[in-house]
């Protein structure tokens, strides 16, 4: 007999406490933060889905590996380690490590950008069109229309408009696109998976136009797993291969490693351009750190090339995408709007069509936010008209295109528990969703205001 309840493939060796407070407390924790989770205490927080970013538990072996880490200041065993762990993924020629994902980003934009060039990608995560538009050059999103549309489902919603692709190259001139990019999987879009055939549609416009194609590869093994799962001619062959192949149509990759390779910090920018490269080493060892540590104690390094070889392990990615898949199931099936199908490190609440009776300038989903984490000690992040809204000249807001609320899961750090207490706590802020009031802006920075704004709850 096959069985069909899926564990997490892992015992538990060492254990953290959670803090457990009563409502009351959460109801002066919450307003003492201005009504903004980012100003909480994580201390305060029971179960805390901010991020899945250098939130991963790591394994006895990638902690064993801290202690085998070489300090070396150049040629660090270590180094050699890691660089053979990406390597045997990406097959790439050249290895940079950075600090963490927008270190390699802004290494690689700030030498490749610059005004007047353009920089396409299915949608560029917040620090990559940072990176890009900081050095003058313009981020272009070009999205797949099913992609846009939360309550469609389709197997690969993290797709690039192909067509979009090579109109967007004919307008703004092959010259000034020095390369395309794929965010793999779609974080902005929700945790939506690329196809292969995509990727090689994608590749297929670029090679023609001469445009080299680079991964933001912080999810790769997670969308490998989709394909295995979802496409066509893939379900016989181990994510290790799928997730070659992906990186076989590239030129070149940014990853951060505090997301698929299981540590808390990293990152690395992969390279086949030597020139490129070198351009980069230099630059590296201004910003960062010498090319054989680039900002990481050997420690790191030796966690990441373990955490890579663990997270192709397919017990693993499938613990994790059930994981994820099942939390999603059980809020469709309350009628619960979120993005379907789930993507691979995320629940998206669909804000606009749980809080239909309060406007985007209430922001519903800092409402959602907010009584989450009073019901139950919750910690998720809005991701709509407070994180991307704009105002125009008459200070009125410039909605986002959506209002979000995200729920990012941590790898291997909570168990079947964790999310049916969590389910149990959406389910009921769901029931009670006509008492939920809006809020408004007491106070926001010029830039990135998410991170500090204060709130008032509209009476
Ligand atoms: N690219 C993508 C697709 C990301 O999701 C992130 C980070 C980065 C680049 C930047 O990497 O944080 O190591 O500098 N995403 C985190 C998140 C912060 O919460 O989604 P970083």
């Amino acid at each position: 007999m096959k069985p069909i309840t899926i564990i997490e493939p892992f015992k538990i060796k060492s254990v953290e406490p959670i803090r457990f407070t009563t409502r009351e407390e959460r109801e002066k924790i919450l307003s003492d933060a201005g009504y903004n989770p980012f100003m909480i205490h994580a201390d305060d927080v029971l179960i805390d889905l901010l991020t899945d970013s250098g939130t991963s538990a790591m394994s006895a072996k990638q902690w064993a590996g801290i202690m085998e880490g070489d300090e070396a200041y150049a040629g660090s065993k270590s180094f050699y380690r890691f660089e053979d762990a990406v390597r045997k993924i990406t097959h790439m020629k050249y290895i940079i490590p950075t600090h963490q994902g927008r270190a390699a980003e802004k290494i690689l934009f700030s030498i490749v950008g610059g005004p007047g060039k353009y920089f396409p990608n299915n949608t560029h995560f917040d620090t990559t069109r940072a990176n890009i538009e900081f050095t003058g050059a313009e981020a272009e999103d070009l999205l797949n229309e099913i992609g846009k549309h939360p309550e469609q489902r389709a197997d690969f919603k993290g797709n690039m408009d192909v067509e979009k692709l090579e109109a967007f190259i004919k307008e703004k001139g092959v010259e000034n696109i020095p390369l395309c990019m794929m965010t793999v999987t779609n974080n902005s879009g929700g945790g939506q998976p690329v196809s292969m055939q995509n990727i090689r549609d994608v590749k297929a416009v670029c090679k023609e136009y001469g445009i080299p194609l680079f991964l933001d590869a912080c999810r790769f093994a997670e969308n490998a797993y989709f394909i295995k799962k979802r496409e066509k001619g893939y379900s016989n062959k181990s994510v290790l291969e799928i997730a070659q192949e992906m990186f076989s149509y590239a030129d070149g990759a940014t990853m951060s490693a505090k997301k698929d390779a299981l540590v808390n910090i990293g990152g690395f920018l992969a390279l086949n351009d030597e020139e490129l490269a070198m351009k980069c080493r230099n630059l590296l060892i201004v910003t960062e750190g010498f090319p054989t540590y680039g900002g990481l104690a050997g420690r790191d390094l030796e966690a990441v090339a373990q955490g890579l070889e663990e997270v192709v392990d397919e017990h693993y990615l499938e613990y994790r995408i059930r994981s994820v898949e099942y939390l999603g199931e059980r809020l469709v099936a309350a009628n619960v709007p979120i993005i379907e199908p789930p993507g691979g490190h995320a629940i998206y609440i669909d804000a606009k069509r749980f809080l239909p009776n309060l406007s985007p300038d209430q922001y519903p989903g800092q409402s959602i936010v907010c009584e989450l984490y009073l019901e139950g000690g919750v910690r998720a992040v809005e991701i709509g008209s407070v994180m991307f809204g704009k105002y125009d000249k008459n200070g009125k807001l410039i909605p986002a295109m959506m209002e979000l609320v995200r729920m990012a899961i941590p790898r291997r750090v909570y168990t079947q528990s964790h999310v049916d207490y969590l389910i149990e706590i959406i389910l009921e802020v769901f029931k009670n969703r006509n008492k939920l009031n809006g809020y408004k802006i007491v106070y926001e920075a010029p830039m990135l205001r998410h991170f500090t704004a204060r709130f008032q709850p509209l009476k």
